[in-house]
């Protein structure tokens, strides 16, 4: 082995950074590593590569010492250098010189390219709270400084018991506060050993359809539908049945003719996303009818009902159900923050043993600290007080919003009545919505085309979605006129 090795695994890049004796280093072992080098090769010795490379010989001396230190290298004596045939387990942490151009690993699995390939939610710019964007509450108005005395309070006086591993279906406490609220806010009866608190309500969806559902079941989905729904489904295996949604909220007749033997159904009934309709009483009581004459269930997402504008609230289906086969699930990133990752769900009492087995493998656990927080907050009336002053503060959003539409939208989008939640759909007439939205997005805005939460493209209606709960007054009206500006930027790009 001549000094044609040195030539062949280390290059000097004149202008490289790092030591000479650091780069001389991790050239031979990227080369060991790569496979250039194989194992039992002689090495040059460090006075040939030195005088090969143009460098001290105590530099290359020195990134021999280190190879050898670490492993990678063996010293014979009267023989010279060679590359250990056994190569450190524990390797170093640091640079392994990739191949360069496509990586060559297998494809993704056919669900997990599915997966990928689901629309997000909500479309981000980034950044704090802009126009218009949706699924985030009024964060500017949140007590942090309240929050911050909670935690601080109850970290101080934290318990050995609190520090271990908690209750698998969340500290008691927060149970029984949850379950006070739902009864006297939803209108519907259930105990603290039916809640069960996951970190967020997507959470608590992919642990009730994987719980529920085989590979292959049939699973009702509201078309236009949540897309958080939609990936927990697929990953459950589910096939996956579009059921169309009108102003009285998921048709039942139409789930029923096209899947009437279907295992599941998710709906939102107080506030259907992204329509923004409240299901009606007749077609709950037919959705409940369907279901128990197809012996299937029926998973309620309660995510954003607490914030109503001048209606009654309508009590949730699990209110409705005698067969303990709707499973509600609520959230609390509507209520306080979505970072917080708090929600939960309420099963009937014969599904809580299997729930919390099955949580054993995909555990997820919410942290201790910030139930006891929560339940805290619930308990000493903060919760109740936080929201009354949110639904204020959310009348004033919703009414800005309305006021900016018809002032600088006029022509360009009507908003339909906003009954309840956080963000509102405005339609679009001569314009194309998927255009509207790559223009506002080119104007840091936020909003999303309805199509973007269809299965069937054909279904989708010619709107916008627009969220107002975390926009301020003067960005509203800022927003505003940057999206009527988008508009008439698509409707000229038409020709
Ligand atoms: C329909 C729907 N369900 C649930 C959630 C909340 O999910 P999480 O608690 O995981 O934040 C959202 C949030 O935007 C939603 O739109």
């Amino acid at each position: 082995m001549g000094n044609s090795v040195a030539s062949l695994c280390v290059r000097l890049d004149p202008h490289g950074r790092g030591s000479l004796q650091t780069r001389i280093y991790g050239e031979i072992r990227g080369a060991i590593l790569d496979g250039i080098v194989a194992p039992g090769t002689r090495l040059p010795s460090s006075r040939a590569l030195a005088a090969d490379l143009g460098v001290s010989r105590t530099t290359t001396l020195l990134a021999f010492d280190r190879l050898m230190a670490e492993g990678y290298l063996n010293a014979r004596r009267g023989s010279g250098t060679f590359v250990a045939c056994e190569l450190p387990d524990d390797l170093p942490r640091g640079r392994v010189s990739r191949r360069p151009g496509a990586p060559n690993h297998p494809p993704l699995s056919r669900r997990g390219a599915a997966l990928a390939s689901t629309a997000p939610a909500a479309w981000r710019v980034g950044g704090p709270p802009r126009a218009f964007r949706i699924g985030t509450p009024a964060l500017d108005l949140f007590p942090v400084r309240l929050w911050a005395q909670l935690v601080n309070r109850h970290l101080q006086s934290v318990t050995l018991a609190q520090l271990d591993y908690g209750d698998p279906a969340g500290l008691r406490p927060l149970r029984e506060a949850i379950a006070t609220y739902v009864q006297a806010a939803r209108g519907t009866q259930c105990n603290a050993d039916q809640i069960v608190v996951v970190a967020g309500a997507q959470r608590g969806l992919e642990l009730i359809c994987r719980m529920l559902l085989d590979p292959g079941d049939g699973a009702w989905l509201e078309e236009p539908g949540y897309p958080g729904a939609r990936s927990a489904l697929m990953e459950a295996g589910a096939r996956i049945v579009p059921v169309r949604v009108d102003e009285d909220g998921l048709d039942v007749a139409a789930g029923a003719r096209r899947a009437g033997d279907a295992r599941l159904a998710y709906v939102t009934p107080s506030h259907q996303f992204p329509l923004g309709v409240p299901m009606s009483l007749a077609r709950r009581l037919a959705l409940l009818r369907w279901a128990s004459r197809a012996q299937a269930w029926i998973v309620e997402d309660d995510y954003d009902s607490a914030f109503r504008y001048g209606t009654r609230p309508v009590p949730c289906l699990h209110g409705l159900d005698v067969d303990g086969r709707v499973i509600y699930i609520g959230s609390f990133s509507k209520t306080l923050f979505p970072a917080l990752r708090l929600g939960f769900l309420i099963i009937p009492p014969d599904l809580r043993k299997p729930l919390l087995a099955m949580r054993r493998s995909a555990p997820g656990y919410p942290p201790v600290l910030d139930q006891i927080v929560l339940a805290d907050l619930m308990a000493n009336g903060h919760f109740d007080r936080h929201l009354r002053r949110m639904r204020a503060a959310y009348r004033e959003r919703l009414e800005a919003l309305s006021e900016a539409a018809d002032r600088y939208g006029r022509g360009a989008l009507r908003l339909r009545p906003v009954r309840t939640g956080l963000h509102a759909v405005a339609d679009l007439e001569d314009v194309d919505a998927d255009k509207v939205f790559h223009e506002a997005v080119a104007r840091g805005i936020e909003v999303m085309p309805l199509s973007a939460y269809c299965t069937e493209r054909s279904a989708a209606a010619n709107s916008l979605v627009l969220g107002f709960g975390s926009v301020r007054g003067d960005d509203v009206i800022r927003g505003m006129e940057q999206l009527t500006a988008a508009i008439k930027a698509a409707r000229r790009s038409i020709g």
